[in-house]
């Protein structure tokens, strides 16, 4: 059985962007593979690292949503990245093999440090020395555990090329030591918000969250964006352009050529159209809201699973840092 290793940030819920673009195949993949999957807590801190109680409480939060959808401790270790301190070591001696330079031209760095300076301004917040090394602390998540195979979104793939970079310069200097990981690429590409906007996200404010509760999924669906032109109810409007036809096919909406038909004939008014909507988001999110409930209720239980992951990944950790240092002849008294 192949081992996989992903990872994901704790700063906050679980919405349905991550859901679709990531963490709900997650939960297939576990079936065909030896799946560890890493609460980056260290990772979250390098542009987090001003808001401790964010990520403490996410790391709960995040591992509820992740049972919730039904990743299976049975069949998936989930583990802390800050627990497993041979992540932050690899980390040390990898750092050696990356130039500045290569990871400034990263495009997930760049993508994200252009980010920052829009919303902080040129002078505003400056790139830490642990931001612009994350994707060294990266490629020792995955090393640290032999991952063969890293699902991820499109916009990782810079980081994982980055990753196999350092395994073909340790193993060249080193000696074969470290396994280059395969990308292992989402069928989706990203989830869109309800306004629109290419990119769900929850600092964009236009996601659903799977913590949502009735109410408040029933007042986002009301607020999606449809078709502008359409003004009467028996316009035509065009479904291509409407938030809320993405989501009746993202989600899955057996009746999907009806709304669709519907809906270019104008036979569909928008309203019922969303209140259509709602019904099945609702059906959706019927067996998560009951698990999460029951998690919620059984703190120790959530602890217990994350206690027991973080065992079995630091076993694995501790037979890769030790080949690591016996081939970079750091093992003085064996
Ligand atoms: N960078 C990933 C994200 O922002 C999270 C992550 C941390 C990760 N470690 C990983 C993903 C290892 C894949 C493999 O979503």
């Amino acid at each position: 059985m192949k081992t996989i290793l992903t990872g994901i940030r704790p700063t906050g819920h679980l919405h349905l962007g991550h859901y679709f673009g990531a963490t709900g195949n997650w939960v297939k993949l576990q079936d065909e593979f030896d799946t560890y999957i890493e609460i980056a807590d260290v990772q979250a801190l390098t542009d987090n690292f001003n808001n401790p109680d964010k990520v403490n409480k996410s790391v709960k939060d995040l591992t509820i949503d992740l049972l919730s959808i039904g990743i299976d401790p049975e069949k998936s270790t989930l583990f802390i990245q800050s627990m497993i301190p041979e992540i932050a070591e690899l980390t040390v001696y990898y750092s050696n093999l990356v130039t500045i330079s290569r990871l400034e031209r990263n495009p997930t760095v760049k993508t994200e440090i252009k980010q920052k300076k829009e919303l902080f301004g040129e002078k505003g917040e400056s790139i830490t020395y642990g931001f612009l090394g994350y994707p060294v602390s990266q490629a020792a998540d995955i090393t640290a555990f032999k991952g063969e195979l890293v699902p991820v979104g499109e916009d990782q793939l810079p980081l994982l090329e980055q990753c196999r970079e350092i395994v073909r310069k340790f193993n060249s200097i080193y000696g074969e030591t470290l396994l280059e990981p395969e990308a292992y690429l989402s069928k989706f590409p990203r989830i869109k918000g309800i306004d629109g906007n290419e990119k769900m996200g929850k600092s964009l404010g236009n996601a659903i969250f799977l913590a949502d509760d009735e109410d408040t999924v029933k007042k986002k669906v009301m607020s999606m964006v449809t078709d502008t032109n359409k003004i009467k109810i028996d316009d035509k409007a065009n479904p291509d352009v409407c938030m809320v036809y993405y989501y009746h096919e993202l989600i899955g909406n057996p009746n999907l050529e009806t709304v669709c038909k519907e809906c270019k004939n104008g036979e569909r008014g928008c309203v019922a159209c969303k209140r259509e909507l709602q019904e099945k988001l609702r059906d959706f999110l019927k067996p998560i809201r009951e698990k999460r409930e029951y998690y919620e209720n059984n703190p120790e239980i959530v602890d217990n699973i994350l206690k027991e992951g973080t065992k079995k990944a630091s076993i694995k950790a501790k037979e890769t840092m030790k080949e690591v240092k016996n081939n970079m002849k750091i093992n003085y008294f064996e």
